[in-house]
């Protein structure tokens, strides 16, 4: 009987006048997106928008294929002209948009004393205030039609903090609560709402990493933190190199959450997300942060050169 219907709905979804949800992606240019993008483009029961910036879209150009139900749009995600453009475009050629997927993300490598307010608001701007302003453009459509999925690529680093990604963190942790308020008041008008939480994937993307005036290699590594970032830049690019876990799989794990009715708010997308939410859960908080110090590279020793610090 399932098989039976499952050729029925495999014909219906392929039909041409068949209504095919909206899907709006950004960060597309890499990594998760650009991953999510080519699991999307086979599955033909959807329409696909996916977007970067400017600078990125000949690189979807050469990667991908247009036609009647897959677009290439340029998006910054902090820029609102240009998020208005793209909902725009998007309403006018096709309608509201159905399943949105906040994925662009940058991530800045620097101590809490190596920020500046103009690196703070960038990192804010990116994996926060964007995507909540295109939540905010989508939503009323959405509570219109009364169903539609809101998904967001989080991170541990929303639920667990680590030293030398302050900014990345605080961002990963304001999406984290935005997300979990926009549940409650989502979910009357028959919304979803989700947030994957990826831990290390094995990719290239700490490539990507961002550094400040002071958290530059080129003079932090000569400096009072110089012992922080030697450990923890390794350290970060190792997890991901021996992560299970590659982009395609967070792309399927996106997939799975489009696909689910009623998705849980939190879904863990690696193995150490698992794990990390467990250890969070089971140690008792004063042991939770020192266990964690422990693990972390060589921290014992760190900033030894140049202060009296308390033993620990
Ligand atoms: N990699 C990991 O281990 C990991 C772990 C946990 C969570 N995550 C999260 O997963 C998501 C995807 O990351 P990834 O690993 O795929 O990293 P990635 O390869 O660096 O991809 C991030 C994408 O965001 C785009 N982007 C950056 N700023 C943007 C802006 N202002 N407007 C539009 N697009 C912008 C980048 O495109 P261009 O710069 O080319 O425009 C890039 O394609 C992020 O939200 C990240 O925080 C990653």
């Amino acid at each position: 009987m399932n098989f039976i219907r499952s050729i029925y709905y495999f014909f219906r979804r392929n039909k041409k006048n068949h209504f095919k949800p909206i899907i709006l992606i950004t960060g597309c240019a890499s990594g998760v997106g650009w991953a999510l993008a080519k699991l999307l483009q086979k599955h033909k029961e959807y329409r696909v928008v996916i977007t970067a910036r400017e600078k990125s879209i000949p690189k979807l150009r050469e990667g991908f294929v247009e036609d009647e139900r897959f677009w290439i749009l340029p998006l910054d995600v902090t820029d609102d002209s240009s998020r208005r453009s793209v909902i725009d475009q998007i309403s006018k050629r096709w309608g509201a948009v159905n399943v949105f997927i906040s994925n662009a993300g940058i991530s800045y490598r620097a101590v809490v004393e190596h920020m500046s307010p103009q690196d703070e608001i960038n990192q804010m701007n990116t994996n926060y205030i964007g995507p909540l302003e295109l939540v905010r453009l989508i939503l009323p459509a959405l509570r219109n039609i009364g169903r539609g999925k809101i998904i967001a690529v989080s991170s541990v680093s929303g639920m667990l903090a680590m030293p030398t990604m302050s900014a990345y963190s605080a961002s990963k942790h304001a999406l984290e609560g935005a997300f979990e308020s926009l549940w409650y008041e989502a979910r009357p008008f028959g919304i979803d709402v989700t947030l994957i939480q990826p831990g290390f994937i094995r990719s290239n993307s700490f490539k990507n990493v961002y550094y400040t005036q002071l958290s530059d290699p080129k003079v932090s590594l000569t400096g009072d933190y110089k012992d922080f970032y030697a450990n923890m830049t390794p350290f970060v690019e190792k997890m991901m190199e021996l992560s299970p876990t590659n982009p395609k799989k967070v792309a399927q794990k996106i997939l799975w959450v489009i696909k689910k009715q009623d998705p849980p708010l939190w879904v863990p997308a690696t193995w150490d997300a698992l794990i990390f939410y467990y250890i969070r859960r089971i140690l008792p908080r004063r042991y939770l942060l020192p266990f964690l110090y422990f693990c972390l590279p060589k921290a014992q020793t760190w900033a030894k050169d140049v202060t009296h610090k308390r033993h620990t």
